[in-house]
């Protein structure tokens, strides 16, 4: 069934308040409800008492169902409970129920269920209808008491503490939220505990919440908890609201995280992180995933969505604002240049296939599909457009109306853009295109220079999406500067408002033609299209004033070199490997910057931009050629990278501030080079040297990309082989770094050992994910890959369909490849689609994908 926006209904009754009592057991949890009703003032059928109560409910043993102390006669169908309009009593009323679920069995992890001997929650988007009968949607906000009886000695659920005692304990959430943020915790769990004072003087008790062995490697995670705590307050001006915030760590865990109220649970790779376990990338993923998350508490908790449509007006601002905290606490052209690569790689991808959608999509089946880098990332793209469009002092001005204006509520996007133009002036309906129409917008430029002008050309076209044949033109900011050819900036950064399908601006009283540098910052989520000589390239790489342009430059010259390599078998331009070794050799810029520029575009990325530039691209032909990229880079610069592994070594222990990790990610990236060429030398040195997780990561991968490793994966499994998260790391590595012809066969090998706990999603994607991670090792000709993850999908579907739906997104690119890829893929959907009995996520993701809607 096809929910649609359009068809949106303000709830029959509204909630005043929940309580609800737990008596845990593995088989038979029982869950005590008792629910004020009242009929909603905005629904004139159930002010008149001739509205139904529906009450969703799945896969709950009804025991005892009461109105008002009636027993209740109704039956329960599959999806919930219907209470007719005859039955209940006119105003408010109490619905008691007493049901029976069994956690034990629960292997979809949505609902309550158990992990390692723990149980824990998920109820983000529609899991609370699997613990109790209740009108499961956000626009129903109440305030929630919770008893928990258990011999576990730690229970959990959302709000303050306000009793415990031996087998039980009572919380209470004062702040009214819908039931998608309810979350329960009881297990033999440990405290890194620590406090936090907010600016008005509350007191706030900080834990963290693990299994025994694991509390030493909660500091990182504390310590990024309180500066997004302070940072949320300077940045934003939002406090805390509760005595305690609580985040537990859970093994088994469909996604990152969840920002339940005051009780935010973490998939444990997010939490957990020690030198020796955790690498650079994990360390800065943890910092913003909690940031992420403790964000949420104002955007999402505090003001929430009206219904699942809005999924964006909670994730796309929340995404921003740990965007812009990880920029803050780290380098933002590194931030800006690092998101804008994980932008391309999925949601320009998303964007361009069968999946795309709007970043408020119009209709769903199951919103579980809708967690999407459309939704977040490019939901967070609209905003930094916004911003920059009105200004950092009207941002601000317009936030601080938003949290006023919609506090306690559930908001729209509607609601959220009329309070910009409120608090700006500003008309906002074409602007608004960006939520609801799905492409990325292709931008042509192109430009003139006479008599002291330039003039630059700007055309802007978005191709059909699925249901979406008219793209009608949006408002693009395009943040442009122009260099004087000697190098020097004649115009300062500039945003130039597209609201016109073609339009043209004018410079004037320029001394000679400059060069331009356009969409500085990656101002908007677009494709640039403009003829760049090579020689322009290099001089923006060289000259740009801006760091992400400058990047960008650096990009576009190895496009254009991998694309030649590919397409006419040229070899690597001279001038492009002398440009890579300048930016390797100019100490002045920071090492991050340079490792960055230092790494090739994907071979995933060569294949979109391939397919977009009118070739068939051949996964194989670009692994091959890219291969031969990086020796050729290796053999050019073989002095300079040496030089630079041995001064980017970092001194003394292990840190994970940004300094430091830059250097690694620069040393890290001249070791992959230099493995090209010294037969494994270095990489075996490094790693048996190293004593944290990046260094011995970097150099395991780089010998494993030459073909060696395997006494290093023999001794890594040693050592680490009792301990999961690092062993989904070696599971990974042994796929990721797989030659094509090795890829499915070493996938297949892995999934028979016996620690290859499928049922576990993290390790279920560390090596279903990773097939589908190495570009030429999933599109090898023989279609193994094809059809190991569409068997793998088959068989995780009827345990876990969230995840198995995630997966099945890697065949989302079919269409770009020759007749007989797209064939053998085009098999697979549909033999999954053949498949008896499948979840209503992976359909629904299947038959996307095959065009079917
Ligand atoms: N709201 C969570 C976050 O962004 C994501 C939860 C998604 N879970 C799900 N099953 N769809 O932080
Ligand atoms: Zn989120």
């Amino acid at each position: 069934r096809t929910i649609r926006l359009a068809e949106y209904t303000p709830p029959s009754h509204l909630v005043e308040g929940v309580e609800l009592q737990f008596t845990l057991a593995p088989r038979t949890t029982r869950v005590r409800s008792a629910i004020r009703f009242r009929p909603n003032p905005a629904r004139p059928d159930a002010v008149a008492g001739t509205a139904d109560l529906r009450l969703d409910g799945e896969a709950l043993t009804l025991i005892r169902a009461a109105i008002d102390g009636t027993v209740l006669a109704a039956a329960p169908d599959a999806t919930g409970l219907t209470i007719p309009a005859a039955a209940l009593p006119a105003g408010p009323f109490l619905f008691e129920a007493e049901v029976e679920i069994a956690p034990e069995t629960n292997t979809a992890l949505e609902g309550l269920y158990m992990s390692k001997g723990m149980y824990c929650t998920q109820c983000e988007a529609e899991g609370f209808r699997k613990i109790t009968f209740y009108p499961d949607r956000p626009d129903v906000m109440a305030p929630f008491k919770v008893r928990i009886e258990s011999d576990l000695p730690v229970l959990l659920s959302n709000g303050d503490a306000v009793g415990q005692g031996p087998g039980w304990a009572e919380w209470h959430d004062p702040w009214p939220k819908p039931a998608y943020l309810f979350a329960l915790v009881a297990g033999d769990l440990v405290a890194h505990s620590d406090r936090f004072t907010t600016r008005s003087g509350r007191e706030v008790a900080l834990n963290i919440w693990v299994r025994r062995g694991d509390e030493d490697r909660c500091a990182y995670a504390m310590d990024a908890l309180k500066r997004s705590m302070k940072w949320d307050e300077d940045t934003y001006g939002r406090e805390y609201d509760l005595d305690v915030f609580n985040i537990v760590a859970v093994d088994d865990f469909n996604m990152g995280a969840m920002e339940n109220k005051g009780l935010n649970i973490f998939n444990s790779k997010y939490v957990l992180a020690s030198p020796e376990t955790a690498t650079d990338d994990d360390f800065a993923r943890i910092e913003a995933i909690i940031a992420h998350e403790y964000f949420h508490n104002w955007t999402g908790n505090r003001i929430t969505c009206r219904d699942w449509f809005q999924l964006c007006l909670k994730e796309g601002l929340t995404v921003f604002r740990d965007q812009s905290f990880s920029g803050d606490m780290r380098s933002h052209a590194v931030k800006r240049i690092e998101d804008v690569l994980t932008l391309r790689a999925r949601q320009f991808r998303e964007d361009a296939g069968p999946l795309a959608h709007p970043v408020r999509p119009a209709s769903y089946q199951e919103i579980n599909n809708f967690y999407t880098a459309t939704v977040y990332e490019k939901g967070a793209e609209v905003i930094g457009m916004l911003k920059r469009l009105v200004g950092d002092e009207a941002y601000r001005r317009a936030l601080d109306l938003y949290f006023e204006r919609h506090d306690g509520e559930a908001a729209t996007i509607e609601d959220w853009l009329k309070v910009f133009e409120d608090a700006t002036g500003r008309d906002l309906t074409q602007f608004k295109r960006w939520y609801t129409d799905a492409g990325t917008p292709h931008l042509r430029v192109t430009d003139d220079y006479r008599d002291g002008t330039y003039v630059l050309h700007l055309e802007q076209q978005t191709l059909p999406t699925p249901g979406q044949p008219e793209k009608p033109p949006r408002v693009i900011p395009v943040a442009v500067g122009l260099l004087n050819p000697n190098g020097d900036e004649v115009l300062p950064t500039r945003v130039l408002e597209m609201t016109e399908a073609r339009q043209s601006f004018s410079f004037e009283g320029l001394s000679a033609r400059p060069v331009p540098s356009i969409l500085r910052g990656f101002s908007a989520p677009v494709i640039v299209e403009r003829e760049t000589s090579a020689e322009e390239r290099a001089f923006l790489l060289a000259h740009d004033t801006d760091p992400f342009s400058r990047w960008e430059a650096g990009r576009g010259l190895a496009k254009e070199v991998l694309v030649r390599m590919v397409t006419e078998g040229a070899d690597p331009a001279p001038g492009f490997l002398e440009g890579l070794g300048a930016i390797l050799r100019d100490d002045s810029l920071d090492p991050a910057f340079r490792a960055l520029t230092l790494r090739l575009p994907s071979e995933d990325d060569m294949a979109q931009t391939l397919h977009a530039a009118g070739h068939v691209p051949d996964p194989t032909r670009i692994h091959v050629r890219r291969e031969a990229l990086i020796e050729a880079i290796a053999r050019h610069l073989a002095g300079a990278l040496g030089a630079t592994y041995s001064a980017m070594s970092v001194p003394g222990p292990y840190t994970p501030d940004a300094g430091a990790a830059g250097k690694r990610a620069l040393r890290g990236a001249a070791l992959a080079y230099l493995t090209r060429i010294d037969g494994g030398a270095a990489a075996k040195v490094q790693y048996g040297v190293a004593d944290n997780m990046t260094e011995a990561l970097q150099a395991l991968s780089a010998l494993l990309d030459i073909g060696q490793g395997a006494a290093e994966l023999a001794s890594f499994e040693a050592r680490w082989r009792d301990d999961a998260l690092v062993m989904d790391k070696w599971f990974t590595l042994q796929v990721l770094h797989a030659a094509p012809d090795d890829c499915a066969a070493n996938a297949r090998a892995l999934t028979e050992r016996s620690d290859f706990d499928w049922k576990n999603p993290n390790r279920f994607r560390s090596v279903i994910g990773a097939i589908a991670a190495n570009a030429a090792g999933f599109h090898h000709p023989s279609g193994d890959s094809y059809r190991f993850l569409a068997d793998w999908l088959i068989r995780l579907d009827p345990l876990n369909p969230q995840t198995a739906a995630r997966l099945s997104a890697a065949f989302d690119s079919w269409a770009r490849y020759d007749a007989d890829r797209q064939g053998l893929i085009r098999d697979q959907l549909a033999r999954i689609a053949a498949t008896p009995g499948l979840s209503r996520d992976l359909s629904e993701m299947i038959s996307r994908m095959r065009g079917e809607e």
